[in-house]
């Protein structure tokens, strides 16, 4: 395994923590960055320090993406910590929050355990495990630790992490303080619409069967109940423009809630050109959604993004809707995918640091993270904003082996990345001997 170097970037475009551009040079020593500034004078020669070239290319804070589920336990022919974690090192993720429906479900301490040693054995990026609310597992939901928080899945979902219940729902808001993150889409109005329109397979459908309604009931039930116990709360993957509209009128000061590229920059019209790879929950929306969520992004009413990078085979992508699973990969495409869109004029470089990083950090009481400056962990990425070059499906590094995105041509890809001070990723190759730290939450 390789141990932390000291590094000296040369000649970066730093996007600093106030959002302003500088020229400049970053020094790391033992995983932290140790100084920032327009030219640091070389190290003595006593000193082993690796120097990285950097000109012409903007470094940013690592992307910590705080939804993803990497299948392992159980699931691992789909994707794994070692997989997922090689496709966060390429797409310049250095941190993420894993959920719980994996196989046994994370759902007690022995399960969160489990996880968390795994990853200290095989993930090359720093990691964090959310914990899953099943309806009887109060007392391990508010014991459980480390964990960025509780994950409840008010629909989407079969078997025990289920909690369409409002009742149980309750309970786990009425108790403890720990910040609570819900799939909001209501599994009522879900069951009702299949059988509405059962016999139907095109793909196209799951929006009309997860339709915005659904999304926008379960995201009220959310709000009311976060009011009435003062509950932290994070709406995961927004998706609809309701959503977005009922957040901008009324959104206490401890909700919170995240977006994914795919609802910003994918809607209806890919299920004509890439059919059950546009099958995901909460489902594809309009061009119309679209818009308001980038608006409600750039107000502030959303206040970060995540990727929910959730694979499944080609093959299994390949059987006929309602059978073809709900998810697509994310972590190798999103930061690239977002930063085409700062090209593109939708918002700047800094915006995308914010929502990728520092308000992430912020959000989950990540310490030391999502910044660039003295004292932070040395968690960085090194994109080039100058060069466009297509999604190749034969290069990406997730298990599952396709992208939505495939053949689409971005800027903004990852050319080095650095974890506590490690280059986990450079010049098209993976260090596979880094590894990351489990993430603390205050
Ligand atoms: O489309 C989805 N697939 N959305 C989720 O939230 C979960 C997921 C999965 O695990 O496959």
């Amino acid at each position: 395994m390789s141990s932390p170097t000291n590094l000296l970037i040369r000649h970066a475009q730093i996007i600093l923590p106030n959002g302003e551009t500088m020229i400049g040079d970053v020094l790391i020593r033992d995983r932290l960055i140790v100084e920032v500034s327009p030219v640091i004078s070389s190290a003595p020669t006593t000193e082993a320090i690796t120097e990285v070239d950097a000109d012409g290319l903007t470094l940013l804070p690592g992307v910590i993406d705080p939804q993803v589920h990497f299948r392992e336990p159980g699931l691992e022919y789909k994707e794994n910590l070692f997989s997922a974690s090689c496709a966060c090192a390429k797409g310049g993720v250095t941190s993420f929050l894993e959920m719980p429906n994996t196989r046994p479900l994370t759902a007690n301490q022995e399960a969160l355990d489990d996880k968390l040693h795994r990853a200290s054995q095989k993930s090359l990026v720093n990691y964090g495990f959310f914990i899953g609310a099943t309806g009887d597992n109060l007392t391990e939901l508010l014991a459980a630790n480390p964990t960025p928080g509780i994950k409840i899945f008010m629909g989407s979902m079969h078997g025990a992490l289920l909690m369409d219940d409002e009742a149980k729902l309750e309970a786990i808001f009425a108790e403890g303080k720990r910040l609570i993150a819900v799939h909001a889409e209501d599994q009522a109005r879900i069951n009702q619409r299949r059988q509405e329109f059962a016999g139907i397979h095109d793909p196209a459908i799951h929006s009309q069967i997860q339709d915005n309604e659904a999304a926008l009931l379960a995201t009220k039930l959310a709000l009311k109940l976060s009011k009435k116990y003062q509950r932290r709360l994070h709406i995961l993957h927004m998706s609809t423009a309701e959503e977005a509209e009922l957040l901008r009128q009324d959104k206490p000061s401890w909700v919170t809630a995240e977006v994914t590229p795919q609802h910003l920059v994918l809607n209806i019209d890919a299920y004509k050109t890439i059919g059950t790879l546009a099958q995901m929950n909460p489902p594809l929306r309009s061009h119309h959604d679209n818009e308001v969520l980038w608006q409600a992004l750039r107000d502030g009413v959303i206040d970060f993004i995540a990727t929910d990078h959730a694979p499944h085979t080609l093959e299994e992508k390949a059987q006929t809707y309602p059978n073809s699973p709900s998810g697509m990969p994310g972590v190798e495409t999103s930061l690239a995918v977002m930063l085409t869109a700062a090209m593109e004029g939708k918002c700047t470089v800094a915006q995308v640091v914010n929502w990728m990083s520092t308000a992430v950090a912020r959000a989950y009481g990540i310490p030391n993270k999502g910044a660039i400056a003295p004292g932070y962990d040395a968690d960085l990425v090194l994109v080039d904003l100058q060069n466009y070059s297509p999604v190749l499906q034969e290069e990406l590094l997730t298990k599952c082996g396709w992208s939505p995105f495939a053949g689409w041509n971005l800027t903004g890809w990852a050319k080095t990345t650095i974890v506590g001070g490690q280059i986990v990723y450079a010049e098209g190759k993976v260090n596979t001997e880094v590894r990351g730290q489990a993430l603390k939450f205050e």
